[in-house]
């Protein structure tokens, strides 16, 4: 934990402004969590394993994810500054409390492994190149300057992405390519996403699935 809190001034800058708003954060209960996650087992699975649907929507693993993480994201959907039909209702089922107890219980299950689908090599080679190294040619930055060494997630501000599954990592990078993800305070991803190729986002996103998921 420590160790990866320091991969990038940017993320400590970040993590800095986060934590100073999260000031009010609510301790959750994974017990209670539990209980309260009744309803998203449908989609995310009982293990928050989620599901890989390629082309499709895809329902994202939840397990192992960081707890911070989690409940920006459920604060947000709820505000609308994120946007998903699917998701919305069941972000608005939930009061502040049972944000905090789901966050906490997914964020105890063991990461589960993701799903690429069926891609061949070079495909990968470009992805892995995108991920570790980025493109300067077309000013994309490594995924892991901020996502962390292993793409495994760096506190509450930068998401695991290394295991997620392929379709859903996809569905997000077209979102913010369309302006439909905006909730991501400084808009990077925006930027980034507006940089890249159709071919090197299913790149990217095939070879990130590919890679170990971890507990944050
Ligand atoms: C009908 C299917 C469905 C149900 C039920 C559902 N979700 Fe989701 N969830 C989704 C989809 C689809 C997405 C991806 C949305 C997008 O593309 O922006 C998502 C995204 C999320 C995310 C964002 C993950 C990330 O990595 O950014 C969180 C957190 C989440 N759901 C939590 C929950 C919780 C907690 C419940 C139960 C209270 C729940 N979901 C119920 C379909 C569902
Ligand atoms: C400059 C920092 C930065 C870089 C570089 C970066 N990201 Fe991100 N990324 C973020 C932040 C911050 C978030 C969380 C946004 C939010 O809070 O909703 C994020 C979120 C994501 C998510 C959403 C994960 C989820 O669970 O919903 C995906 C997918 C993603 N990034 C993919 C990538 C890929 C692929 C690359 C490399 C091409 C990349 N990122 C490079 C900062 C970055």
């Amino acid at each position: 934990m420590t160790s990866k809190r320091i991969v990038s001034g940017l993320g400590l800058l970040l993590g800095a402004g986060l934590a100073a708003g999260q000031a009010l954060a609510l301790e959750g209960d994974a017990e209670r969590g539990e209980a309260a996650a009744g309803t998203c087992v449908a989609c995310h699975q009982a293990d928050g394993s989620g599901m890989n649907v390629p082309g499709g929507q895809s329902w994202p693993r939840l397990a192992g994810l960081d707890a911070g993480y989690i409940a920006k994201q459920l604060h947000d959907f709820q505000a609308g500054r994120r946007q998903n039909a699917s998701m919305m209702p069941f972000a608005n089922m939930l009061d502040d409390q049972q944000i905090a107890d789901v966050a906490a219980y997914y964020s105890q299950l063991p990461a589960t492994q993701g799903d690429g689908g069926d891609v061949d090599e070079a495909v990968l080679a470009r992805g892995e190149q995108i991920a570790m190294r980025g493109d300067w040619d077309e000013y994309i930055v490594s995924c892991k300057s901020c996502h962390g060494p292993g793409n495994q997630g760096v506190g509450g501000t930068f998401p695991g992405i290394a295991g997620q599954h392929a379709g859903y990592i996809e569905s997000q990078l077209r979102a913010w390519q369309a302006g439909e993800r905006s909730n991501d305070p400084q808009n990077l991803m925006g930027a980034i996403a507006q940089r890249m190729s159709d071919e090197d986002i299913t790149a990217v996103a095939a070879w990130l699935a590919s890679q170990p998921a971890a507990d944050e």
